[in-house]
């Protein structure tokens, strides 16, 4: 009889390397959910305070032992989302380009994030459009991938392709469950090393043609389930090796894991209660 050995059919996992990387954060301490501008958010499931400090020290002494620079932006009273620090701008290659928050609640934050990065030397462009940062717009490789449906404007997308001198595809977003992009995609390798550029996608997050435009794009991605999806499983910061990620989407980790990369998992429970989780954490200055 012949025992087959299925081990061998499997091909072996592309070697990953782990880059560098410069990344923004905003400590919690104005954290909580005051208002409700997704469908996470429920004023009466109060947020513990002293849970989600220590869940943030978490993430960020993750990246400081993963080797990368991790810098801080002081949080502002009154602004209990601006931990978010993804939402607060997206910076490729010296260029900046602002955030104009969709809600009233959190326009304040947008001036904020943009000071800063003109205090670092950052070439801002002061958006016109209505964008949510890095939570729509992704960087992969030389193009920009681009949420709309919920939070940032169509009209947006094409001032940030101006602003930072890159194509930018358009991706509509039509679950209000993942209303950011960044709930939807995770970036696993954004193809500026010896890699190619490879993302994980939830496909029920997008319309049919948007759907279509990701196969076409991204054919060996790795596709998410609704289980890992609902967890915030793809807000998830790659380095091109380890992708650290909420340590719920434990199907999603496994599949990384096949690939090649190291999941680094994390419990960002408390900031679930608010719709974000590892991603929404962090802005990466993109060289
Ligand atoms: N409560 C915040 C909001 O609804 C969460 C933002 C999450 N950020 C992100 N990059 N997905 O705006």
């Amino acid at each position: 009889m012949t025992v087959l050995d299925t081990r061998t059919s499997i091909a072996p996992a592309t070697t990953r390397v782990a880059r560098t990387r410069h990344y923004l954060m905003c400590a919690p301490e104005h954290f909580e959910v005051t208002y409700a501008i997704n469908p996470w958010m429920d004023v009466t499931n109060p947020v513990h305070v002293e849970r989600a400090r220590l869940q943030w020290e978490v993430l960020r002494n993750t990246y400081l032992s993963l080797g990368h620079r991790v810098d801080l932006i002081d949080p502002m009273g009154g602004q209990p989302d601006m931990v978010f620090a993804a939402n607060g701008g997206l910076v490729v290659g010296g260029r900046a380009y602002g955030a104009k928050f969709r809600h009233p609640e959190r326009a304040a934050e947008g001036g904020a994030y943009a000071a800063w990065m003109t205090q670092h030397g950052l070439r801002l462009t002061e958006p016109v459009h209505t964008n949510e940062g890095e939570g729509d717009f992704l960087a992969l490789g030389q193009m920009i991938l681009a949420g709309t449906g919920f939070r940032t404007s169509l009209q947006a997308h094409i001032e940030a392709a101006d602003a930072l001198d890159r194509p930018v595809v358009s991706l509509e977003l039509v679950d209000p469950r993942f209303y950011h992009l960044d709930v939807a995609i995770a970036v696993l390798d954004d193809g500026n090393g010896s890699a190619p550029a490879d993302i994980a996608y939830y496909p029920g997050a997008f319309s049919r043609h948007s759907q279509r435009t990701l196969r076409d794009l991204f054919p060996d991605a790795i596709i998410c389930s609704e289980t890992d999806a609902q967890v915030l499983g793809l807000n998830a910061v790659s380095d091109g090796h380890h992708v650290v990620l909420p340590s719920a989407a434990t199907g999603l980790a496994e599949s990384l894991r096949d690939r090649g990369y190291t999941p680094v998992p994390v419990d960002l429970g408390e900031f679930l209660k608010s719709g974000g989780s590892v991603k929404c954490c962090t802005m990466e200055l993109h060289r």
